[in-house]
């Protein structure tokens, strides 16, 4: 592998990945005096983020009184139970200060009459420990991730990040089980670098790609999860994939919840607003697991619309045009783009489409990678954070309530650049790199730039995908999941038959859409295997064949280790944290989740 010369860097910490959590992340370490480089593979304002709609939740009260109680309990409610409780308490007690640091960094937020922060109604947000919705969800029309993003990036420039952009990571550096550093790929003219740090933070988001239909973005290839695979870490609860009840028939794209936050609703092919039947007291705003599958079931049974009777209708032609073009502009606009439909006149063609994953890599609140270590659930990795979608803290457990994404990327940023200023030391020597520590990912990357094969990586990716979409749906039965695993591991045989027809260094995508679907192959593989283990239904994991949650046996997070080699996946388990952080609030005991 002496054919490759690494670039060498030095840094006190280094964040990969520069959405909502990664700049958070950065601009707190950068605030703290630490010399910070963010790695990213595309420029910052595309990360994903900038997709996000709807908002951001935080108990701001401002339409109505409201409690961060309330929205711890919701919290825990809807992530059925899998949720580490001391974990919410912090996501959901820091929620109120984070979104006001937004508003001070200059986050453009509707406004109410009284030029108060505007909040709207999100699924699975309550008053008073459940009695019915409540407006928590903070908004800037339906462009908040996009407001959002913009204003961090602006903020992290007036800071000391230094941004390495449009730069591919492709393996972390490990030293007998320390994180010393990743190396990365510079796609614009094909160097190949290290980055080396006392701490390295994965901000790399979720793996949607991994489905055929997904609102995520083609970038969104769960780059650090596989990496942490690569490390020979453990991936948690990673069968818990959220289905968003509507992105558009067809195209795939978000509509947002804030859709039925301002009083939009589905209806059947009989016209009926069947949500009423299936979730009386917040009817078409129950948590996106139980509307996703209210919506399968009534395709199921015959009532779904359009020709083929196979999606659902969402209504937005009753609200008046003016509070549409002022709080949903970005969706009216997607809605005539993608479905041909002006929403003041005509229904939505909506389906559940694959929007976000609850697992990945195991932190502590701090952001700190954890891992189970004989009787230790709880070992941490020293040098290695992961914040965002890519970690799982795990705030969300079986099914993340919206809006509480974009609230967890800024609350867990933050929270991994307080860690980091306290334990990393500003300037502290670092160990001298060693050839054999990156070997590997020499060697991986050489294998796929030289692949020879006779499979084009996009006919793998899309058998790969076609088995999740179908083998790993809303609705999941032993058969079907056993038939995905038979066919990730048919796609996963065929990598040593892979094509790759440029063998360039510079701006190779041939090469870079294979490194990425390397990394999806990985996560779906323990995605299935996760998911065919877990008998029982809890959250957005629903087995027809085991339909009851089953805290007994199950109220523990999964985790998945991959063999790289076999593509075999080893689980074991770690306990939920069945504990609070203080004494402000109790442990919230499990129940059933009516709503
Ligand atoms: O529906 C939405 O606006 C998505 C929000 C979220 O996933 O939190």
């Amino acid at each position: 592998m002496s054919a490759y010369k690494f670039i060498d860097h030095k840094f006190d910490v280094v964040v990969v990945g520069a959405g909502g959590s990664g700049l958070r992340a950065a601009l707190g370490c950068a605030q703290a005096g630490l010399k910070t480089a963010c790695v990213t593979k595309v420029f910052p304002t595309r990360s994903h983020t900038v997709a996000a709609q709807g908002g951001i939740s935080a108990s701001l009260g401002n339409m109505s009184q409201d409690d961060w109680r309330w929205h711890m309990f919701d919290t825990v409610k809807g992530s059925d139970w899998l949720g580490d409780q001391d974990a919410i308490e912090y996501l959901t007690r820091n929620a109120p200060a984070a979104v006001y640091e937004l508003e001070h960094w200059g986050v453009p937020f509707s406004r109410t009459a009284d030029g108060k922060i505007y909040q709207r109604a999100f699924g699975g947000m309550t008053k008073n420990f459940g009695e019915g919705p409540i407006q928590r969800t903070c908004a800037a029309a339906d462009r908040t991730g996009h407001a959002m993003l913009h204003t961090m990036y602006g903020q992290s420039l007036a800071h000391d990040t230094e941004f390495f952009i449009e730069y591919f990571a492709l393996d972390l550096i490990m030293d007998d089980g320390v994180c010393r550093g990743v190396t990365a790929w510079k796609l614009d003219d094909g160097t190949l670098h290290r980055f080396q740090a006392q701490m390295v933070i994965l901000a790399t988001g979720g793996y949607g790609r991994a489905y055929f239909s997904a609102t995520s973005a083609h970038t969104c290839t769960g780059d650090g999860n596989a990496m942490a695979l690569r490390a020979g870490l453990p991936l948690q609860d990673m069968e818990f994939v959220q289905f968003h009840p509507t992105g558009i028939y067809g195209a795939g794209c978000l509509i947002t919840e804030g859709a039925r936050g301002e009083g939009g609703y589905l209806t059947n092919s009989e016209g009926e607003r069947f949500m009423e039947r299936y979730a009386p007291s917040v009817k078409d705003l129950a948590p996106r697991d139980m509307v996703s599958r209210a919506m399968t079931i009534e395709i199921r049974e015959g009532r779904g619309v359009g020709p083929n009777k196979d999606h659902i209708f969402l209504h937005l032609d009753h609200l008046d045009p003016k509070i549409l073009a002022e709080r949903l502009p970005g969706i009216s606009e997607t809605a005539k783009v993608f479905a041909g439909v002006d929403v003041t006149k005509a229904p939505i063609p909506v389906l559940p489409t694959v929007h976000y994953n609850m697992g990945g890599i195991p932190t502590n609140y701090h952001g700190e990678v954890v891992t189970k270590d004989g009787d230790n659930p709880d070992k941490v990795i020293p040098g290695l954070m992961a914040v965002g979608e890519a970690a799982c803290v795990s705030v969300h457990g079986a099914n993340r309530l919206g809006s509480n994404s974009l609230i967890d990327l800024v609350v867990f940023g933050r929270a991994a650049a307080l860690r980091c200023a306290e334990i990393v030391k500003p300037g502290a020597k670092q160990p001298e790199l060693k050839a054999e520590q990156t070997e590997a990912h020499l060697a991986r990357f050489d294998h796929f730039r030289n692949a020879s094969g006779s499979t084009g990586t996009a006919e793998l990716r899309l058998e790969m995908q076609k088995a999740m979409q179908e083998d790993a749906a809303v609705f999941r039965t032993g058969e079907s999941l056993d038939s995905g695993v038979k066919r990730l591991q048919a796609v996963w045989d065929k990598k040593s038959d892979i094509k790759v027809s440029d063998r360039g260094l510079v701006w190779n995508t041939d090469l870079m859409e294979t490194l990425e679907f390397d990394n999806l192959i990985g996560q779906a593989v323990v995605t299935v295997n996760g998911a065919v283990n877990r008998t029982e239904s809890r959250g957005a994991h629903a087995r027809e064949d085991f339909a009851d949650r089953n805290d007994t046996e199950w109220m523990k997070h999964t985790l998945a280790w991959l063999d790289n080699q076999s593509g075999k996946v080893k689980i074991d388990y770690r306990p939920v944290h069945s504990y609070t952080m203080s004494d402000d609030i109790a442990y919230i005991p499990p129940k059933q989740r009516v709503y």
